[in-house]
């Protein structure tokens, strides 16, 4: 049954599901277990057949085992799929060790990418960030290189700032912007969200949840080997405090019969329709619970209610991005 609609990814760019799933949490990325693969793969599969076709991976998620998932995924059933990777993370042993961003080095990595994915073209490609180590002018240029040659289709970018998003598009149009938004986490509605729109580029929003603290599970102090537990937001007093914001949301998620979970990310969907959630699933069971949440509406009041509580600045302990 498909459910999911389907919006142009920037402005006249290629139709894609307004979900997107995001398939980092099948892999070790930070050092963390790997989901079970047969289990992961039936979750792309599902997620595919319920018209979901954008898929999130990245070629330093599970160093190329993430990669590799997907391509047993789609085997078969290509033109279902629109992938997107991003590139220029070095981890090693579960350690962000810094970024490379050399033409050279992006060269090397795509060749890699679509062995793994086992296809001809990525869809979307991104770097997973930028920085000053290599110019702006390279790192987009050689990924329109890429798209010259027809190894990428589009280019994406991820985390960066407006002046950044405004630079890389005069060097090559940008179709999709990758960036943690959430209730707990707006402040890019202060400058990157309005530069997008004006330029006609699309967004794709993780972490909906803010890392697990919208779901309504969560209880203060963490436990010890959480590893939210790393970031101001979860400790101590901040935690409490926050945690009472999400009372908020679970009351009206509970009135509304729904879960904190559909809510977060049900809001991060009303946000425009060039905005798509892109949530993690690592389980067939997720998907009905995450296809309703992009039908839930909020009236008026409701909307009021959930932008009030959730002022910029209200949750404490820094934003995603400062952590
Ligand atoms: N560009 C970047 O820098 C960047 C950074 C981080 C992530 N990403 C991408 O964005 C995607 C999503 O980000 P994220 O994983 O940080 O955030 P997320 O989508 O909020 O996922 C966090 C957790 O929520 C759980 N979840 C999903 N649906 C749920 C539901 N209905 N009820 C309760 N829990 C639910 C998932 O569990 P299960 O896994 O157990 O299903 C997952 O572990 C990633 O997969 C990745 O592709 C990009």
């Amino acid at each position: 049954m498909k459910t999911v609609t389907k919006i142009n990814l920037g402005k006249s760019g290629p139709l894609v599901s307004k979900l997107g799933l995001g398939c980092m949490r099948m892999s070790s990325v930070w050092g963390g277990p790997t989901n079970d693969e047969t289990e992961s793969i039936a979750t792309i599969q599902a997620a595919l057949d319920s018209g979901i076709n954008f898929l999130n991976t990245g070629d330093f998620y599970g160093a190329g085992h993430n990669e590799l998932l997907v391509g047993k995924a789609i085997k078969g059933r290509r033109d279902d799929a629109f992938i997107s990777v991003k590139f220029g993370a070095i981890f090693y042993n579960g350690q962000w060790l810094g970024l490379d961003l050399r033409p050279i080095a992006i060269k090397n990595f795509i060749n890699y990418s679509l062995v793994r994915l086992g296809i001809d073209t990525i869809d979307l490609y991104q770097p997973c960030r930028l920085d000053n180590s290599v110019p702006v002018e390279d790192v987009i240029g050689t990924v329109a290189d890429l798209i010259k040659e027809g190894k990428v289709r589009h280019l994406g970018v991820s985390e960066i700032t407006a002046d950044q998003l405004r630079k890389a598009h005069s060097v090559h149009p940008v179709t999709a912007l990758e960036i943690g938004y959430s209730l707990a986490d707006r402040q890019i509605e202060n400058d990157l969200l309005p530069t997008a729109k004006e330029l006609g580029i699309g967004v794709v929003a993780f972490a909906n949840t803010a890392e697990g603290l919208l779901t309504g599970d969560m209880k203060a102090p963490l436990a010890d080997d959480a590893y939210q537990k790393h970031f101001p937001r979860f400790q101590d007093e901040n935690l409490v405090k926050n945690l009472e914001k999400v009372e908020v949301l679970k009351q009206m998620a509970q009135t509304k019969g729904y879960t904190p979970t559909q809510l977060a990310i049900a809001w991060v969907n009303t946000r425009g329709n060039h905005i798509m959630p892109l949530v993690s699933m690592s389980r067939r069971t997720r998907l009905p619970e995450n296809l309703q949440a992009m039908q839930i509406e909020f009236t008026a009041d409701e909307m009021n209610t959930l932008n009030t509580t959730f002022a910029q600045g209200a949750i404490l302990g820094g934003t995603y991005l400062q952590r």
